[in-house]
């Protein structure tokens, strides 16, 4: 195992800051095509119910534009499963959403709505789109995405990352034993694995190191970053860091 690592973009600040003075710029679809040529594998876009930042049109957009694989985010809703299979991505990651939330804060309950989640990804599957289910390492999370017939599971790294930027090593450390316990576990499943939320250049390399692990998703600090040393640099730093985890 350990092969290539995979880098998935995701695009949403992009147009979070073009949301926020309703104006057209800046384009998330012209980040992603920057992206695409500074090495992502992949581009990640969450619609959320309440289109706080990626629009209908963006995901429009990006289907038509991209030449690498679209990572559709989205809530197990009726809405967002109609538009999922409307544009048949190549991959749909399910996450818990909340209105009221700033970022998407926990993983999925899986184990809580295993019936409900089984009937709601197999048309996904059906269609073609590789499903991925957002979860917590947590052993019986991964197993009832499983057993619902999930392809992938996401390992939430918002924990961890936040012990780091909190000074709270101790914790830090125990969080990231517990993702690696958990990307064992889901491999030995039969899962891909693969881990995303707030990383950045500090703390994504202890992740990226793990074997199991197949892509990370990172969004929020290569956008933050980009600011400074443009999101092409932004995003080859990412992916040197990655690779050399990765050794
Ligand atoms: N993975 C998932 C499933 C997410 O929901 C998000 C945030 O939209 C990310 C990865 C990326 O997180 P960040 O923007 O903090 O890097």
């Amino acid at each position: 195992m350990s092969g290539k690592l995979r880098l998935g973009v995701n695009i949403d600040h992009v147009a979070t800051v073009r949301n926020a003075r309703g104006s057209a710029y800046p384009d998330p679809i012209r980040a992603a095509k920057i992206a695409e040529d500074a090495g992502a594998d992949g581009i990640t876009a969450h619609l959320r119910e309440d289109r706080r930042h990626i629009s209908d049109a963006d995901i429009e957009g990006l289907m038509a534009v991209l030449t690498k694989p679209l990572n559709f985010e989205m809530a197990a809703t009726d809405e967002m499963q109609k538009i999922a299979l409307r544009h048949r991505p190549h991959a749909v990651c399910i996450v818990p959403e909340k209105r009221e939330e700033r970022t998407t804060e926990g993983g999925l309950e899986v184990a809580r709505e295993e019936n409900r989640l089984a009937h709601f990804i197999a048309p996904l599957r059906e269609a073609g789109c590789r499903v991925s289910i957002f979860i917590a390492a947590d052993a019986r999370q991964i197993e009832a995405a499983h057993r619902i017939g999930a392809q992938v599971i996401e390992l939430h790294t918002g924990a961890y990352c936040d012990f780091h930027a909190d000074g709270h090593f101790a914790q830090r450390d125990a969080e990231l034993e517990r993702l690696r316990e958990m990307a064992a576990y889901g491999h030995s499943l039969g899962l891909e694995v693969h881990a995303g939320h707030g990383l950045t250049y500090e703390t994504v390399q202890p992740v990226a190191a793990f074997p199991e692990v197949m892509e990370l998703n990172i969004g929020h600090f290569i956008i933050g970053e980009a600011i400074f040393r443009g999101l092409d640099p932004a995003i080859r730093e990412m992916r040197r860091l990655m690779d050399e985890a990765r050794g």
